[in-house]
């Protein structure tokens, strides 16, 4: 089949207003948008303004009230607990619909604040769909996060409930989360009044008289609640995510532009149909989680895994075949790191032949660069597409991709392949001119952005236009670089700020430079990403200490890699920092990151003409041996 790439994407900046007006009657609208684009409040753009709507109602009642009400909306898969449940349409509604009662009983209304700390487990999704069923504004929270980063964002969101649960697991270890949430509320300036806590076999939480409530004996209490519809660009979630300070970015997403992208792109992008059955391989703490177990399938008609394990040791590297032959997956979406861990532990894909995929058609990537080598190797054990495609937080949804559904373009590895109807990409030097092709500058999108990207920061209209918007007059800035080659296929490099991708996963290394300089011997210090086989970047801390200190250089690295742990959470995989005698800085006092990752990662590098001392160089590299870079990576 020829591709229909091109006329779709030229009609997408041609006519945005008709050609997402048509995707909106895939839409069940309360009342009908005035106006498709609003954007008489420059640089603010919102979509589908008058409409009124609801995502809940979206993504289950009118499933249920058009003919697939028996259909399995939700499976929820843990090898961790040797669990499958399956959610028909109707019992994921009608669980939805007492979640939603157990809320209002707390007091949670249209426009309040959920937050929600929850490992993998149905509950996740229910109370998600419970919020959005309420008007309400949920904030899921990423369980590998420690209580510091969970109480930034309960002062930002101000939540008047959350919801968690007394353990997650992570493969063959219990992680209580209840003593995380008591140490985060107790941290946070903005309590919580209530929290709902759903108690797990795994670990009994304690609960606390007058704050806690028991999830299952809440909604056994509970009146179904029916769906309240909301203004189109009511928000629907919050999500942060990191910033260039420890400070956490709230991106908002609003209810109808992201219903209507959503389901644009389920056929569009992923040429997933109603009924079939996909799997995001995700965590709901991300966006991922969010748009594509959670939003974009049930929007579609389609049946959903939610899957509580990882891809190898739950039992073992065959995990995500399993899954896929026993649910008829015909798409999967993960992040490439994952398939390094398959890579390594099976080499020659001798899981793949011990279950039946037949129903299986398409790999998806994404979350960090997807280097060639694992791509090539996906697509030689799997016999299938593995198309990368890229997106950020910020748009929940993709900016690039070989869109599938409307007839697949060929692949260049290493390419997330085109610009997404929608999305009008350039590739900018620094004064915003644009690059010729094959030539590496910053990658931007051109205003408007498409429904489903981020209207502003969660009470930060400043911030919003500060981060994104400043840089590049007329453009919205993603702080990647890369560029556009002679075909048109987007290349994307790496971070244009100190944000890194460890496992997929979005961190901030001037966060975890803050934590570092909290330590009582450190005077100075930073934090760069540097190349890991299995995880793609790793973040490693060089520090200096305070005039005076003599304690062992040994155990100061180990306090602070203790610390880091204890601020930001597990989840930073922050393992090795030295002490060093001073850092690399040009003349006017910048310190030299980009080098240091260079001497780390044992590739080339030339001494900037504005060193201050290049001897430092050497003394750094000295003691990056002693941790045992380069060759670490
Ligand atoms: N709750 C609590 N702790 C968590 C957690 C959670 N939800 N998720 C991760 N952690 C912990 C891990 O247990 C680990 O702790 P440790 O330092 O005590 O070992 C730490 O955070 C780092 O986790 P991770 O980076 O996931 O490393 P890993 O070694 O456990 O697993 C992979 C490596 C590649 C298997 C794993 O990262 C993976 O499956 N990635 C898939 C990619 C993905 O889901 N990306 C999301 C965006 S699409
Ligand atoms: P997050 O907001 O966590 O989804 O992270 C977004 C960042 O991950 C992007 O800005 C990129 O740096 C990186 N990223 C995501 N997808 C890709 C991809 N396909 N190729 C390269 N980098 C990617």
């Amino acid at each position: 089949m020829a591709s229909r790439y091109d006329e779709v994407y030229r009609r997408s900046l041609g006519d945005p207003i008709g050609f997402w007006a048509e995707a909106a009657e895939a839409i069940d609208w309360e009342r009908r948008w005035d106006i498709v684009r609003d954007d008489s409040r420059p640089p603010f753009t919102r979509w589908f303004v008058g409409g009124m709507v609801n995502t809940c109602h979206n993504a289950l009642d009118r499933h249920v009230a058009g003919g697939r009400a028996d259909q399995v909306a939700l499976i929820y898969d843990s090898p961790v607990t040797a669990t499958v449940a399956r959610y028909t349409y109707r019992e994921l509604r009608d669980l939805v619909a007492l979640a939603a009662g157990a809320l209002r009983a707390l007091g949670v209304g249209r426009g309040d604040r959920v937050l929600i700390y929850l490992p993998m487990i149905p509950e996740a999704a229910v109370a998600m769909l419970a919020c959005a069923r309420l008007g309400a504004i949920h904030s899921v929270v990423f369980g590998g996060f420690a209580p510091a980063e969970l109480a930034k964002r309960m002062d930002d969101a101000r939540p008047k409930l959350i919801v968690s649960a007394s353990c997650g697991i992570e493969v063959g270890r219990v992680i209580p989360y209840k003593p995380l949430l008591d140490e985060a509320i107790r941290l946070a300036h903005a309590k919580p009044e209530r929290c709902l806590i759903k108690q797990r076999p795994q670990a009994a939480a304690a609960m606390t008289p007058g704050l806690d409530v028991d999830w299952d004996a809440a909604l056994a209490a509970a009146k179904p609640t029916e769906c309240v519809a909301v203004a189109a660009t009511d928000p629907l979630y919050i999500i942060y995510t990191s910033g260039t300070t420890g400070v956490p970015k709230g991106v908002v997403r609003d209810n109808g532009g992201h219903l209507v992208a959503l389901a644009w792109s389920m056929p569009n992008v992923y040429g997933v149909q109603p009924g079939e059955a996909w799997w995001a391989a995700s965590d709901v703490g991300w966006v991922v989680g969010h748009s594509y177990i959670v939003y974009a399938p049930l929007f579609h008609g389609c049946t959903s895994v939610l899957y509580e394990g990882k891809p190898v040791g739950t039992p073992d590297a065959g995990a995500f075949w399993r899954v896929i032959a026993e649910h008829g997956v015909v798409a999967q979406f993960t992040a490439p790191t994952a398939f390094r861990a398959l890579k390594r532990e099976d080499p020659k894909g001798e899981h793949i032949g011990r279950h039946d995929l037949a129903r299986f058609r398409t790999l998806f990537l994404a979350g960090e660069r997807a280097d060639p080598d694992t791509v090539q190797w996906a697509e030689r054990v799997l016999n299938r597409p593995v198309l990368d495609h890229w997106w950020q937080t910020e748009t929940g949804w993709p900016m690039a991709a070989n869109c599938v559904g409307l007839g697949m373009l060929p692949v260049k590895h290493g390419s997330p392949t085109k610009p997404v109807p929608g999305y009008r990409i350039q590739v900018v030097d620094e004064q915003g001119k644009d690059m010729a092709a094959g030539q590496i500058g910053s990658i931007v999108v051109k205003l408007p952005l498409p429904p489903g990207s981020l209207p502003t920061l969660w009470h930060n209209d400043e911030g919003f236009k500060a981060s994104y918007l400043a840089d590049f007059p007329g453009f919205y800035k993603t702080a990647d670089a890369g560029y556009l080659d002679a075909d048109g296929y987007l290349y994307v490099m790496g971070r244009t700020d100190d944000i890194i991708n460890v496992a997929g996963h979005r961190l901030s290394t001037g966060a975890m430079e803050e934590v570092l300089s909290g330590h009582r011997d450190v005077a100075e210090c930073a934090v760069i990403g540097v190349a890991n086989a299995l995880k793609g970047q790793v973040p490693l801390g060089f520090v200096v200490l305070k005039a005076g200190v003599n304690r062992a250089s040994e155990e100061i690295a180990r306090e602070v890699v203790g610390l880091v742990r204890e601020k930001i959470g597990p989840v930073a995989s922050f393992r090795t920092a030295t002490v060093v005698a001073r850092l690399p800085k040009t003349r006017s006092g910048k310190i030299l990151r980009g080098t240091m990752a260079r001497i780390a990662d044992g590739k080339p590098y030339t001494t900037p003409a504005t060193i201050d001392d290049p001897a430092i160089l050497d003394e750094i590299a000295a003691s990056l041996a002693t941790v045992g870079y380069p060759g670490k990576g």
